[in-house]
């Protein structure tokens, strides 16, 4: 049986803006561990900083990038290294797609190339796997890296795309159909993590947000031009933020530069309130204005809206969701195209990350798996 049939939900539902965003709130302190843990076989002096450990992401990322034994205690203790991702539900997501060898699957959302480089070595001999993603900056990074792990342009194809876009950019690629596709929704780690993307609550930088900083408006200019009963309507359908009120007077219109201006607008906004709702209210508004200075729900529309076509019969698609926003849109159309024939099969149910990779990873806290048949 696939996964999803039957299985029941194991990590709890947590509140409060998607997971991912949550657990970077709780990694304050990463890398602070590097205290000397697996030997280095030459001696090494440590860097220096202002203090006793990294604390600039600029240099936790530094320091991450030629200390291997450093990256294995962060991801050990239940952090994300930084410029780095965890790929999320992997083996679920490998027991759902089925890859086989010459098959050709195009990874929609693929950010550090996590699940590509764990589906690349299954579809050989002869596969193909199509990577799309929105972001100009971390794109040539995840190329980089599946090239350095032996994947050439005959087994790799890559593509700056919307996968709003996705039947052009198989057409491009002169791709007829997908044996296997994955979705993994959302930002990645290293986009939340690093403060110049403008993603960060708590950590000051540019308040922008966009995946692709090439495009639309940033969530700066966005606030500034939006009225409060717009955003208000926004802040309830995209995060169910339920002191919307409150919290769009205070913002729209308004001119934020720094991500932690936006924070402080928002706790004075909520000035009285139990300290953790509020910070719960914050995550909600950064998740919301997310969604829409990347046109996150009509990316997803038009994505599923397309998928059918871009499958083969027999084809298999899975798609990760970080919130009911997303799981609700997947939800209906999968139902929707198994009724009308479309999808030979779906889940009837959404598989969750066992705790033991919520522990591992409290990013995974709030992913839901679904798939669908062609
Ligand atoms: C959660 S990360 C994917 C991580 C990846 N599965 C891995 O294992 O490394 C989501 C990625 O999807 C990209 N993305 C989000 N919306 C997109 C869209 N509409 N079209 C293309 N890429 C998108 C983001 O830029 C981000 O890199």
């Amino acid at each position: 049986m696939l996964a999803g049939a039957s299985r029941v939900a194991c990590c709890k539902q947590p509140e409060g803006g998607d997971s991912r965003e949550r657990a970077r709130q709780s990694q304050g302190s990463q890398g602070k561990a590097d205290d000397g843990i697996g030997q280095p076989s030459a001696h090494r002096r440590r860097p220096r900083y202002s203090g006793k450990y990294p604390r600039r992401f600029e240099e936790k990322y530094k320091e991450l990038e030629s200390r291997p034994e450093t990256v294995a205690k962060v991801l050990a203790s239940g952090k994300t290294p930084a410029g780095s991702h965890v790929p999320i539900m992997v083996k679920e997501i490998l027991e759902v797609l089925r890859p086989q060898p010459g098959d050709t699957v195009v990874d929609c959302t693929l950010g550090h190339g996590g699940h590509a480089s764990a589906l690349l070595p299954l579809i050989q001999p002869g596969g193909l796997l199509l990577g799309l993603d929105v972001d100009p900056v971390e794109l040539p990074r995840a190329k980089a890296r599946l090239s350095s792990l032996g994947f050439g342009s005959q087994t790799l194809r890559i593509r700056k795309s919307n996968f709003a876009g996705l039947p052009a950019a198989m057409v491009a690629e002169r791709i007829a159909g997908a044996d296997c596709l994955l979705a993994d929704l959302g930002v990645s780690s290293m986009q939340l993590d690093t403060p110049g993307r403008g993603f960060s609550t708590k950590t000051p930088g540019p308040l922008d947000m966009r995946m692709n900083p090439q495009r639309g408006l940033s969530a700066a200019g966005f606030l500034k031009k939006i009225q409060s009963p717009a955003l208000e309507t926004l802040l309830r359908e995209n995060a169910d933020e339920p002191h919307a009120g409150k919290i769009a007077s205070a913002l729209a219109g308004k001119d934020f530069a720094l991500t932690t201006d936006l924070t402080n607008a928002v706790r004075s906004a909520l000035g009285s309130m139990p300290a953790d709702d509020i910070e719960k209210s914050v995550r909600r508004v950064f998740q919301a204005i997310r969604i829409e200075v990347n046109e996150e729900f009509s990316a997803l529309d038009a994505l599923l809206r397309n998928l059918p076509g871009c499958l083969k019969t027999g084809g298999r698609v899975a798609i990760l969701t970080f919130h009911s926003g997303e799981d609700r849109r997947v939800k209906k159309a999968f139902q929707s195209g198994f009724r009308t024939g479309i999808y030979s099969g779906i889940a009837d149910n959404v598989t969750r990350p066992s705790p033991e990779e919520c522990r591992a990873n409290p990013r995974a806290s709030s992913a839901k798996l679904r798939w669908a048949i062609r």
